[in-house]
């Protein structure tokens, strides 16, 4: 059986973002409207997470499972700051999306690793109603992780109701809007950007800006 996992070690409280006056860069013009969190800005979080999850983990066998796709940026950058060994699986969950508004999961990939008595952290893009990361760890709760934790890079709690699904790590709180880049995508574009930014509003809705 595992050993006991320490008390969360101290984060300081996610920071409330609101839209940055940084530039879009020129090439991301025609389709992105602001940039709400800067690369620089995200950097320097994603320094802090780490050094509260490795406080955290530190000499524990952990088991990362990051859910595809949107974590691929932030789990390369959190993986590589975590300095001592771990195991990573990926699982892919799919909601269905049509246009911004997130329907029924599904699977797309399941776990390779098993994770019977182990210590696993969830990683993922965004908490927003808490359907995707509730399903998750009831599926790895009921696969026999022996601790489960979750970690995020942004959280939109205006989605939730009060008492609804909350994140042991959080990056970001960030507004009611449909942000893309850095892993987070809007019909599989933008996950590139190495910002976090809000589309302009006829690229999801086309009619409405006519
Ligand atoms: P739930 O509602 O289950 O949502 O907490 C989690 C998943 O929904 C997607 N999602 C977004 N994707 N921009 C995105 O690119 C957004 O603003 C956004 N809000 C939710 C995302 O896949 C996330 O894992």
């Amino acid at each position: 059986m595992a050993s006991p996992l320490p008390p969360r070690a101290s984060l300081s409280p996610a920071p409330h973002v609101r839209l940055s006056r940084a530039t879009v860069p020129a090439g991301h013009r025609r389709d992105i409207a602001h940039v709400l969190i800067p690369e620089k800005r995200i950097q320097r979080r994603v320094d802090e997470l780490a050094a509260a999850v490795s406080a955290d983990y530190r000499g524990k066998e952990l088991v990362m499972v990051a859910l595809l796709n949107g974590t691929v940026a932030f789990l390369a950058d959190l993986m590589r700051r975590m300095e001592f060994p771990l195991t990573l699986d990926l699982m892919g969950v799919s909601s269905y999306r049509s246009g911004t508004s997130s329907g029924e999961l599904t699977y797309t990939k399941r776990l390779k690793l098993d994770v019977r008595g182990r210590h696993v952290l969830v990683i993922d893009d965004i908490l927003d109603t808490g359907k995707t990361l509730t399903a998750v760890t009831q599926e790895l709760n009921s696969l026999g992780a022996a601790t489960l934790r979750t970690c995020v890079l942004l959280d939109k709690p205006t989605s939730r109701p009060t008492g609804g699904f909350e994140a042991d790590y959080v990056g970001f709180v960030v507004p009611h809007l449909f942000v893309v880049g850095y892993g987070l995508d809007y019909a599989e574009k933008y996950r590139n950007l190495p910002f976090v930014g809000v589309l302009k509003r006829e690229v999801y809705a086309p009619d409405a800006a006519k």
